[in-house]
């Protein structure tokens, strides 16, 4: 099986649609220009006449064949599409204003019944996508045109290159990878955006300095205000424990190559971390970066419905297109509950928002052909939609539980280590024997409590110190006992864990057993737990 790398292109699309006899089509881009130019390629091949139409300066034709014709007003505008001879589109720029008029519509419907028996078309092109209700129907598609491929973005720094000093441009032209790294920075932005950072490095630097061109972009990705362009500041090896879900990852760190594709491998799709709070499931994500030396985007949910920019449907789209334009590129959704949760009856309360826009994620997540990998991550299982759960969706669902005690030694020393202590100078069974119950996240906090401790009493930081100072830090999953059991049994059946489990002997003197856990639970011998199912550690 072979799985291409990328979807078909805009301008594919479009020639589909025409070829289909689609009367309207809608475009969006910010882009004029850019869709512009392939359209009017589109039409030289297909030897139709193009003209375009701006309320400014009426029709102009732009292939096959000249002229122009003075027709602002828009209704006269689609008369003349109307009446107009022969094979031919006809772009309307910044049409989406008058479809606000009652007269406008009806016309656009009429004219999207006149057309289908001829071999005319009509597309839309704006920056923002408003189709009136009554027009939805009549409208046959509407097309996100996709942001510029490497090429279009080799060629905007190509024309740069001539304004470097020679001997840049010589060193450039002889590392064949250096143009590609740059290239490889700008993905994800318009090609204006993109001529404006190459150029700035250029005033700044006299070269392509990849460290610029990164900066802006991140800012520029920044400004959408629901996408965060993550630096690599995470290492994989920081990620203590979880070797289940390591190994998965680390298994696939090649999986976007060519020669996987070659090899009959799938395109990963993503997978869903659900589990305790504090356990690893963010720090994990923005370690696959650094693992798969792919970007990472972190994904706001909550911003692409907050209604500051756009409609929920557009900023979904925008987040998509730019996924898409960085590929390969990591998608990081990070508690995705706080945003789909509730679509099922959220068409009471938005009008159906929500619903539709989980919806074209998940058909996205399901049907996506670019090599852009979802880590989703979510701690209340509850709230999330069923439909995410289904096969398909994710390549797999992990269960990040509390870490055992291997997983809460890994943890300890990763974190000693980072405070520049020598793990080897502690007694990590010592350790490990105190923490029980304790998150990650809270692991951390216990080193950073002791180091402030120690520090204030003029000792260096111990054994016995962190175990002083641990006796008074009550782990979240004391007060959290019955969700994390409710998460337990809910994953049992449902998810992969991330955790090798049933190797820990159960301890009489966790915080569970001090303040009363489940009994069957209790016990002084480690359980022979089966696959799916984790035992508390007591
Ligand atoms: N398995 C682990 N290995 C090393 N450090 C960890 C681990 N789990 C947690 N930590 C530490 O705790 C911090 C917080 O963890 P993180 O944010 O990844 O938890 P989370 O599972 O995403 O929690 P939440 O569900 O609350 O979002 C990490 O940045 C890291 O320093
Ligand atoms: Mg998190």
């Amino acid at each position: 099986m072979t799985v291409p790398d990328h979807k078909r292109s805009s301008k594919g699309e479009i020639e589909d649609l025409i070829k289909a006899r689609y009367s309207l089509i809608y475009v969006t881009s910010h882009e004029e220009e850019r869709v512009e130019e392939s359209v009017r390629k589109l039409c030289v091949e297909r030897e139709m006449r193009l003209e375009v139409w701006s309320v400014t300066e009426g029709f102009k034709v732009v292939a096959n064949g000249s002229g122009t014709r003075d027709v602002k007003d828009p209704m006269k505008a689609l008369d003349h599409v109307v009446r107009a001879e022969g094979r031919a589109l006809f772009v309307l720029r910044d049409f989406h204003p008058f479809l606000k008029e009652p007269a406008v519509v009806r016309r656009l419907r009429d004219v999207a019944h006149e057309l289908r028996k001829t071999k005319k078309s009509v597309l839309m092109l704006s920056p923002v996508t408003k189709i009136p209700p009554e027009l939805e129907k009549s409208v046959a598609a509407v097309v996100d045109w996709e942001l510029p491929n490497r090429q279009e973005i080799e060629e905007t720094a190509r024309r740069l290159l001539p304004n470097a000093p020679p001997a840049t441009q010589q060193m450039i032209e002889s590392d064949p990878t250096f143009m590609e790294r740059v290239v490889e920075g700008a993905l994800g932005l318009t090609l204006v955006e993109a001529a404006n950072v190459f150029a700035k490095s250029m005033v700044r630097t006299h070269t392509f300095d990849l460290e610029t061109i990164l900066e802006e972009k991140k800012q520029i990705i920044r400004k959408s205000g629901m996408l965060e362009y993550y630096e690599h500041r995470e290492e994989f090896s920081d990620v203590g424990g979880m070797e289940i879900l390591k190994d998965w990852l680390v298994k696939r760190r090649n999986a976007f190559s060519s020669r996987a594709r070659d090899f009959g491998l799938p395109l990963p799709k993503g997978i869903l971390l659900i589990g305790v709070p504090g356990t690893g499931k963010s720090l994990t994500a923005k370690a696959v970066g650094a693992l798969w030396q792919m970007p990472l985007l972190r994904l706001d949910v909550g911003k692409i419905f907050a209604g500051l920019v756009g409609s929920s449907e557009e900023n979904m789209r925008t987040v998509i297109k730019t996924a898409e334009a960085i590929a390969p590129a990591i998608l990081w959704i990070d508690e995705l509950e706080k945003g789909f949760s509730g679509t099922g009856s959220s068409g009471q309360t938005d009008g159906g928002t929500t619903s539709r826009v989980f919806g074209s994620f998940i058909t996205w997540l399901q049907e996506k052909t670019t090599p852009v990998f979802v880590i989703a991550t979510a701690n209340n299982v509850q709230q999330l939609p069923p439909e995410l759960l289904r096969k398909g969706r994710f390549d797999e669902i992990f269960f990040c539980d509390l870490p055992d005690r291997e997983d809460r030694s890994s943890i300890m020393e990763i974190h000693l280590r980072k405070k520049g202590r020598d793990p080897s100078r502690f007694d990590l069974d010592k350790l490990v024997d105190a923490t029980v119950d304790y998150s990650g996240a809270e692991l951390e906090q216990a080193v950073i409590a002791a180091l402030y401790d120690a520090f204030d009493s003029g000792n260096d930081l111990s054994t016995e110190g962190l175990v002083h100072t641990l006796r008074d830090i009550v782990p979240l999953a004391v007060t959290m006992r019955e969700q994390i059991e409710g998460m337990r049994e809910w994953a049992r059946t449902r998810a992969r864990p991330a955790s090798a489990r049933g190797r820990q002997a159960p301890k009489k003197d966790g915080w569970m057993a001090r303040y009363g856990a489940p009994a069957q639970n209790l016990g002084d011998k480690s359980p022979d737990v089966g696959d799916g199912e984790r035992k508390l550690e007591l």
